[in-house]
């Protein structure tokens, strides 16, 4: 069976990360179902496979990375004889635009289409146009509610799970305060701490917000939270709300808690631009393991990331598409492997990231 699998699809080997193996597994697992057609049908070399992708907003850093890394895996995949197309479209932020983005690559044929939503409350247009043409969609990233999801059946959902990505920014956070006395500055026993969000309504904003902050306190330490700010995920957002932030506490920050590595490394921005040194900056966590931010970390500017893993999901949404665009049964020959929850979520784990072991993830 290993040997079908390979002829299908080759897996490059990266699994010494917690991550990547349960991704190959996914994969493995995925292929599976594939193979249960014999490897034939569309994105072999006798018949072509045409997937949309359309994205929120072209220019999220992490966003971009996902897609540069399922782009990578069609080309590979092309190299191994199958015709697969794929037509991008990025929605500069709005949901309408998007709606027509998703009709259009409709209208063009596509076989399967894979939806980063702008809103993600507000997919019902897409859900529409997509059930009236049967055209399956797997939505990524942005997680829409369930009752959407479960609304029509040919519709999944690839991401990762937010929860452990607020809960292991804290335990970084935590560990660090814990063997490192000297970043509790005013050495009152507590971690003065503020946190950058995303945006509001995210799914990963909402959670990572909360558990990074409440898995300190369970590991019992004491928490003072000076304040929250939104920066939407931007950069430059970060550095002017870190910038604020700075003019209103001072050295009492000890710690920066960003909803992500561009945040996170908007603050770093701010610190820099004021010549603050180093030792007199506050221990800064992100999320997401980006190239910039995973440099960040190996140069001891950022304490440490969590590595949203871009490769499984890349490769399980190229997977998915293959399988669920030859029109078979897909979830039924899935349902049997807890990777693919309820015939319908793949969600990735996050590993932790520090100096320790950066280097595996800047490989
Ligand atoms: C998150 C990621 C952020 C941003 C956001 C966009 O999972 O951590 O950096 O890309 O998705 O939806």
């Amino acid at each position: 069976m290993k040997k079908i699998i390979k002829n299908c699809f080759s897996l490059r080997g990266r699994s010494s990360m917690g991550g990547r193996l349960v991704g190959a597994t996914l994969v493995l697992a995925m292929m599976a179902g594939v193979i249960t057609t014999g490897c034939a049908g569309k994105g072999t070399k006798s018949e072509e496979i045409k997937i949309g992708v359309v994205v929120y907003d072209e220019y999220d850093t992490f966003v971009s990375q996902l897609i540069d890394v399922f782009m990578e895996d069609v080309s590979e995949k092309k190299q191994e004889g199958s015709k697969i197309t794929v037509e991008r479209r990025g929605s500069a932020g709005s949901q309408i635009t998007q709606n027509q983005q998703v009709d259009e690559l409709i209208k063009a044929g596509c076989d399967v289409i894979c939806v980063n939503l702008v809103d993600r409350t507000d997919p019902a247009m897409i859900i529409e146009a997509a059930r009236a043409a049967d055209v399956p969609v797997i939505f990524f990233n942005r997680e829409l509610v369930n009752q959407d999801l479960y609304s029509w059946d040919r519709l999944y959902y690839v991401g990762a799970d937010a929860y452990d990505s607020g809960n292991i920014e804290g335990q970084i956070a935590a560990d660090a305060f814990r063997d490192n006395p000297s970043m509790d500055k005013n050495k009152d026993g507590k971690i003065s701490l503020v946190v950058l969000e995303g945006e509001p309504g995210h799914q990963d904003a909402i959670i990572r917000t909360e558990y990074s902050v409440s898995t300190i306190m369970d590991s019992g330490i004491e928490v003072d939270k000076l304040e929250s700010g939104i920066a939407n995920w931007k950069r430059s957002e970060a550095q002017s709300k870190m910038g604020q932030m700075i003019d209103k506490y001072g050295d009492d920050i000890e710690l920066v808690l960003a909803n992500n590595d561009d945040m996170a490394l908007g603050a770093i921005d701010e610190y820099e631009s004021r010549n603050i040194t180093f030792s007199k900056r506050p221990a800064i966590v992100g999320i997401d393991g980006t190239r910039e931010g995973l440099a960040a970390v190996e140069s001891g500017s950022m304490l440490g990331t969590v590595y949203n893993d871009k490769e499984g999901q890349g490769k399980a949404m190229l997977v998915l598409a293959m399988a669920v665009a030859d029109g078979h049964d897909i979830v039924g020959d899935l349902d049997q492997y807890a990777d693919l929850m309820d015939g319908k979520y793949i969600r990735f784990p996050y590993a932790r990231v520090t100096r320790d072991n950066v280097s595996d993830y800047m490989q």
